[in-house]
């Protein structure tokens, strides 16, 4: 059993929950992820290590709840429990020291990038961000990306924080200029908006980084739920990735496998509404 010592609703249906597991703690780098469940025969949820606690043995996670196991993990409140937080899962993300990085989050794909962008600033890396939500109410994690990021760009669709438009667009800027033109582009969002960023560097052949978020069962490389196209591979992202080469993903297929289970879950939160 694992305890949940914090739960804050930080945007609508965003939950940050600080989990006591200090083994995962210690042993968890940037871009892993641990599979949890929330009581015995629930779904395994995979959920991203947003941050880490070595001294108190904690380790934060991200929780959109928007399906019924997401929801039920959401609803758990400080002071309880989780039944099983396994991990750290997945290869971290490769942290060198690349000089110039743009880091690009979309939505709760901002959560997902945060470890990242703090570990490729630690090791001496530039770091701008820019991070896009449909409202202001969406944009999250701005202060803390502000700690250690040169810049923290905001962009919201309708325009009630920050600059009016899409990620994109502001990347579009800072790809126009050699000045700005980044080594390294790391983007984590909705798939549509990790492909249009991976075709907007792939002129300048600009090395881009997505992490995928497929639908995972066991997280170790047993089930193959996870399987991506990469390339002329197919490759599990639980234990391949969850990052990969931006330019060599196929996002038609990866689009396609998340919406199998859509009718699925749909009927699922009728029956628990
Ligand atoms: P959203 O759809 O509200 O988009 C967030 C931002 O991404 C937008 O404000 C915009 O700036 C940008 N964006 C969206 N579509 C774009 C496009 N076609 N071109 C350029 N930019 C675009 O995001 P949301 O509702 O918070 O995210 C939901 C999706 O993100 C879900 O499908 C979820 O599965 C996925 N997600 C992915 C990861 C991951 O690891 N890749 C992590 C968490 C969530
Ligand atoms: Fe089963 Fe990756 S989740 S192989």
């Amino acid at each position: 059993m694992f305890s949940i010592l914090k739960n804050d609703l930080i945007a609508p249906k965003l939950h940050r929950i600080v989990v006591e597991a200090p083994r995962i703690a210690a042993a968890r780098k940037a871009g892993q992820f641990v599979i949890v469940r929330e009581s015995a025969g629930e779904e395994r949820i995979p959920l991203t290590i947003g941050d880490a606690n070595i001294e108190q043995g904690t380790i934060t996670l991200f929780v959109q709840a928007i399906g019924t196991s997401t929801r039920k993990i959401a609803n758990v409140p400080a002071g309880s429990f989780l039944l099983d937080v396994a991990g750290p899962l997945g290869m971290p993300t490769e942290i060198k020291k690349w000089k110039r990085v743009v880091c690009v989050g979309g939505g709760v794909g901002t959560a997902v990038l945060y470890p990242m962008a703090k570990e490729l600033a630690a090791v001496g890396n530039e770091v701008k961000t820019i991070i896009g939500g449909r409202t202001k109410s969406l944009i999250i994690l701005a202060d803390e990306l502000s700690q250690f990021c040169q810049e923290v760009c905001i962009t919201t669709d309708d325009g009630s924080l920050g600059t009016k438009g899409f990620v994109t667009d502001q990347l579009a800027n800072l790809l126009d200029s050699p000045d700005t033109r980044p080594n390294t582009v790391l983007a984590v969002g909705p798939v549509p908006m990790m492909r249009a960023v991976a075709e907007q560097t792939r002129p300048y052949g600009i090395h881009t980084i997505v992490s995928l978020n497929p639908i995972m069962i066991d997280g170790t490389g047993m089930c193959g739920g996870c399987r991506v196209q990469i390339g002329k591979e197919t490759k599990f992202a639980c234990v391949d990735g969850p990052e990969f080469d931006g330019h060599l993903v196929d996002f038609a297929s990866l689009a396609k496998r998340l919406s199998m289970y859509k009718a699925h879950e749909e009927a699922c939160r009728l029956l628990a509404s």
